[in-house]
């Protein structure tokens, strides 16, 4: 029986190998509903490959993930969705020349009539659709316009009410301020921020600290696979989010380089060395220091 509190999604340990390639490596995780997880790190940081687990591209190799307290293997992305994971990937699944509507139902088509004269019931797609769209604040001018004139904030907030209306607990939003200017963006984060007033748990993908920092509620930052930790906007202020992000990256590339040099310089090399250690250690420590088990 699962607890009443327990989290929407849980990973705890998970690894992921793509034959030789560590894609991430002890992983833990929770997600709560109300809340927004933001998921931080750079190009190549596993970011993708962890929200492909939640969302049932990808079994993980090692580890344990658990949907509101219970141990699952999906074997699907359908498996996800039925479990009431709902992911809004940075190339949307919609169609362009369809119009919103259509879009909205894509999977799910209401229909109209029975036997041979069943069709798509347009009439209530489009009360459904601008209804829904309304209760998140977004307002257009008729649902059946075409996706492909929507700007990308208006697209990626129609998915989001898509989600929220098929019945998603967690919504899972992979980089979608990543093509935005900063006025769309803002849109985008609104709607973020109220599919958690409406209680949904959502995991929020974005490499930039600035997008996630307003809206987040904790942050977990991953480099290269590994976790730096999980930390709370109570505990961690917007600069240090942004130094772990950068510095410890940066540190720690420096560090590597300087022991790369030192390796090729037999001369110069014990001293670049160790500086190049000590630099490494440091990364390694801005990471610890501020991180938490969870
Ligand atoms: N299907 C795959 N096959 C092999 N390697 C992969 C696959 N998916 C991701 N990777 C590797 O895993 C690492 C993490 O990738 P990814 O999760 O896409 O990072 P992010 O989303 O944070 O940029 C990268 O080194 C990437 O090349
Ligand atoms: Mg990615």
């Amino acid at each position: 029986m699962a607890a009443p509190t327990a989290p929407l999604l849980e990973v705890a340990n998970v690894s992921k190998y793509f034959g030789g390639v560590i894609a991430l490596k002890d992983i833990s995780m929770t997600v709560h509903a109300g809340e927004v997880m933001c998921l931080l790190g750079d190009n190549g940081a596993g970011k993708s490959t962890l929200i492909k687990i939640f969302s049932g591209v990808h079994p993980p190799s090692e580890g344990r993930f658990l949907v509101e307290g219970r141990e699952v293997r999906f074997a699907s992305p359908r498996d996800a969705l039925a479990a009431g994971i709902a992911t809004v990937y940075q190339d949307l699944a919609m169609i362009p020349l369809m119009s919103i509507s259509r879009n909205f139902f894509l999977g799910n088509e209401p229909t109209t009539g029975v036997g041979p004269l069943r069709r798509f019931d347009h009439r209530r797609a489009d009360r459904v659709t601008r209804d829904e769209l309304a209760k998140m604040g977004i307002r257009v001018r008729d649902t059946d316009q075409a996706v492909g004139t929507l700007s990308g904030g208006e697209r990626q907030s129609v998915a989001i009410a898509r989600a929220v209306h098929f019945g998603a607990k967690v919504l899972i939003l992979d980089e979608p301020t990543a093509a935005l200017g900063v006025k769309e963006a803002g849109v985008v984060l609104r709607y973020i921020a109220q599919a958690r007033a409406r209680g949904l748990g959502v995991v929020f993908i974005t490499h930039n600290v600035h997008h996630a920092y307003p809206i987040g509620d904790r942050f977990t930052l991953l480099n290269r696979g590994r976790s730096y930790g999980t930390f709370a906007k109570t505990d961690v202020s917007r600069e240090e989010v942004v130094a772990m992000m950068a510095g410890g990256e940066e540190l720690e590339e420096l560090g590597h380089e300087l022991e790369e040099f030192a390796r090729s310089d037999r001369v110069a090399g014990g001293a670049m060395a160790e500086t190049g250690r000590e630099l490494a250690a440091e990364a390694r420590a801005i990471g610890a220091s501020a991180s938490e088990p969870r």
